[in-house]
């Protein structure tokens, strides 16, 4: 099976009452880890790849990544472009391949960012490629982007149908109180459910995607810790969150932060178990497993996308 978009699984999704999961990938380890684990859980899948990704593993290196995990696993996998933040990026991305491309003009004005993903959409549509777009803004950071707390919005429910109408978007990421990051919430976890089901009742059927959704696994953090690291009291989104915005209009759930902090807790674990060790594949390999580990538990247990392929 080639490359899909993103149509078909969040049609099934919707109906379904689950989430895909779209995972950022960065490197070569990244991709095996994860699409091993969706080929074991017979589960879509969203590839996505950020500016800084791109730059840091060049697009060529990444698609024929991808294209590789595609062949091994036979499963249907989207390409998306995570964070777009011009239409030249989105273009440059379209032309080379990419399935789903996502314009965030989230820190522009309404009318602006009507404008902008317009003319993303009006380049991708033609060319068979689905579009993404924010309205509202979730703090956190993102690339050089550091929004702070005071400066995130939730998204306005009054605003979604004009946006989408006048954009011809194919998927909505909206504010609700998640953020990017390792340090979500200071106290305890609040995500505005009544937001997200008001968006719902305005735009029927039509599907939303929450960012910023990784859960800041505690054991991943205490290890890191434990063997040198100093990351203060992180918090992320509890998984019944998850599993209730999957149930609902949600159905791209965005996981980054959890794969990092699986990869370097086993990296970590490894050196101070090992300190002569010197071999690339004695560390990299076992952080390989641990994304494999843990997304596989992304997938049948929060997500509920396996057995859905
Ligand atoms: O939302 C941001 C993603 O976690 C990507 O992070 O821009 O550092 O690659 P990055
Ligand atoms: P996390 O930082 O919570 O993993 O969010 C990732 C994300 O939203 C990528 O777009
Ligand atoms: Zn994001």
């Amino acid at each position: 099976m080639p490359l899909v978009t993103t149509k078909e699984m969040f049609k099934k999704a919707y109906e379904g009452g689950y989430a895909i999961g779209a995972f950022n990938v960065n490197n070569m380890e990244i991709v095996q880890g994860i699409t091993e684990a969706a080929k074991e859980a017979n589960a879509p899948l969203i590839l996505q790849v950020s500016a800084g990704a791109r730059k840091y593993a060049n697009h060529t290196y990444l698609m024929k990544l991808i294209d590789a995990a595609v062949i091994e696993t036979g499963l249907p996998i989207a390409v998306h472009l995570d964070h777009g933040d011009t239409f030249e990026l989105c273009k440059s991305c379209i032309d080379g391949g990419f399935t789903s491309v996502m314009i965030d003009g989230s820190h522009l004005s309404f009318e602006d960012n009507i404008k902008l993903t317009k003319q993303v959409v009006d380049y991708a549509h033609p060319r068979g490629v689905v579009v993404e777009a924010e309205l509202g803004r979730l703090a956190g950071i993102e690339d050089a982007v550091n929004v702070s707390e005071a400066d995130a919005a939730y998204t306005d429910p009054n605003e979604v149908e004009e946006f989408v109408q006048r954009t011809g978007v194919d998927s909505l990421a909206i504010a609700i109180g998640t953020s990017h990051g390792a340090y979500k919430f200071k106290g305890e976890a609040k995500l505005r459910f009544d937001i997200l089901e008001e968006i719902q009742k305005r735009l029927p059927g039509f599907p939303i995607v929450l960012h910023g959704a990784s859960s800041v696994i505690p054991e991943y953090v205490e290890t890191i810790n434990k063997f040198g690291g100093q990351m203060p009291g992180a918090k992320g989104v509890p998984e019944d969150m998850l599993r209730k915005a999957a149930s609902m209009a949600v159905c791209k759930i965005n996981i980054d932060s959890d794969l990092r902090l699986a990869m370097t807790a086993t990296i970590r674990k490894m050196f101070a178990e090992n300190p002569s060790e010197f071999d690339p594949r004695k560390y990299l390999g076992p952080a390989r497993s641990e994304i494999k580990k843990l997304v596989l538990h992304k997938l049948n247990n929060v997500l509920g996308c396996a057995g859905k392929a």
